[in-house]
């Protein structure tokens, strides 16, 4: 993270759920592309996390401003936004809840006015498939669009950003969101293996995302991330594992029925992994997310990062691998 510079005329940035696993990259992406950058931060996560406090001390060290709050406490969250060109959300999808808390920003966007951009806490699959989902996606995902619809009802000039699955989750693990860490000798396959979804690198993302806040090309649109080389399938991606150590894996496939039985008696957070798998990866329907995904070119309210900024240099899912011990 390097310390920010001020001197650009940046828009000011409030990041919300900075201390979160996708948050940071946001408030790191923020700092290095030299904006303004405020973390609004609960009261109590320091004490409550030593991890976190040190995190914090991070962002501060690299000129990040520190603003206590809660999106539950409405009067504090407007006069944090009204100091924002630019406000993020990345609060995390454990409830309904969680995510529809969300609906509360808003409203606190609303009575401050000037905000220039929201990007609500999405960085994921395809929202509008959220009625096709199993349980608990179809809860959380669905309240992630209807943040979505309060935001476009709102009026609130906005950006949603569509990074399917981030890299540092279901790579490291070939695929199978149960395991404790890399293949060896055996792996396990969801479905039957041949459907491509997208893996996205979460630094890029952020990075995306900030030039996304300053791009008219941006405003209102879903912003998808579809590098061709990071459209994977299961079968892709255990061939890419065995490559790299040597071997060759022992595959179980799990069939679609097997796999609907395990997100009914997991506990969160699997279940919910092993239903998003399931939307995206097995069921007959994520075909039709593939026939949307596959298209890298930008239309309608829709647009694709690499389109809009070619000479990124995006990190792949070979490379990604590579980069693992
Ligand atoms: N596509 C993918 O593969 C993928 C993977 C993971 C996440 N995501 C998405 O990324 C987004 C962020 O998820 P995450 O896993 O990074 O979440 P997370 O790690 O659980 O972090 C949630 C953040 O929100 C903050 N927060 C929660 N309630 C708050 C409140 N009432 N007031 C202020 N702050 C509050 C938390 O603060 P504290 O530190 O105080 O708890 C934390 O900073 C979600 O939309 C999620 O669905 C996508």
């Amino acid at each position: 993270m390097a310390k920010a510079n001020s001197a650009k005329m940046l828009s000011s940035i409030l990041v919300i759920g900075g201390t979160g696993m996708i948050g940071q990259h946001l408030v790191t992406a923020s700092l290095d592309a030299g904006h303004p950058t405020a973390v609004l931060v609960r009261p109590a996560t320091a004490d409550a996390d030593a991890g976190k406090a040190k995190l914090i001390e991070a962002f501060q060290s690299c000129g990040a401003r520190l603003v206590y709050g809660d999106i539950n406490e409405h009067e504090g969250l407007v006069a944090a936004i009204k100091q924002a060109d630019v406000v993020f959300s990345a609060v995390g999808h454990s409830s309904r809840e969680e995510v529809e808390g969300q609906l509360k920003i808003v409203a606190a966007i609303q009575e401050a006015g000037g905000v220039k951009r929201f990007l609500p806490s999405e960085y994921g699959c395809d929202v509008e498939l959220a009625e096709q989902m199993l349980e608990p996606a179809r809860s959380i995902l669905g309240a992630k669009r209807r943040v979505r619809e309060a935001v476009r009802a709102a009026g609130i000039p906005h950006t949603i950003i569509s990074s399917n699955w981030f890299q540092g989750f279901l790579l490291p693990r070939a695929g199978n969101p149960e395991a404790n860490g890399p293949p060896d000798n055996s792996v396990t396959i969801f479905g039957d293996g041949k459907l491509q979804v997208f893996f996205v690198n979460e630094k890029d993302m952020a990075a995306v995302a900030m030039k996304a806040v300053e791009d008219p090309r941006t405003l209102n649109k879903i912003l998808h991330l579809r590098h061709p080389k990071n459209l994977c399938s299961l079968d892709q991606l255990v061939s890419l594992w065995e490559n790299k150590i040597g071997k060759t894996l022992k595959k179980t496939y799990v069939r679609e029925e097997e796999l609907v039985k395990k997100v009914q008696e997991s506990p969160f957070p699997l279940n919910f992994q092993l239903a998003v798998v399931h939307a995206t990866l097995v069921a007959r329907e994520a075909k039709l997310t593939e026939k949307t995904t596959t298209n890298g070119a930008s239309s309608g309210d829709e647009v694709e990062a690499t389109a809009l900024y070619p000479d990124m240099n995006y990190v792949t899912v070979e490379h990604y691998l590579d980069s693992l011990p």
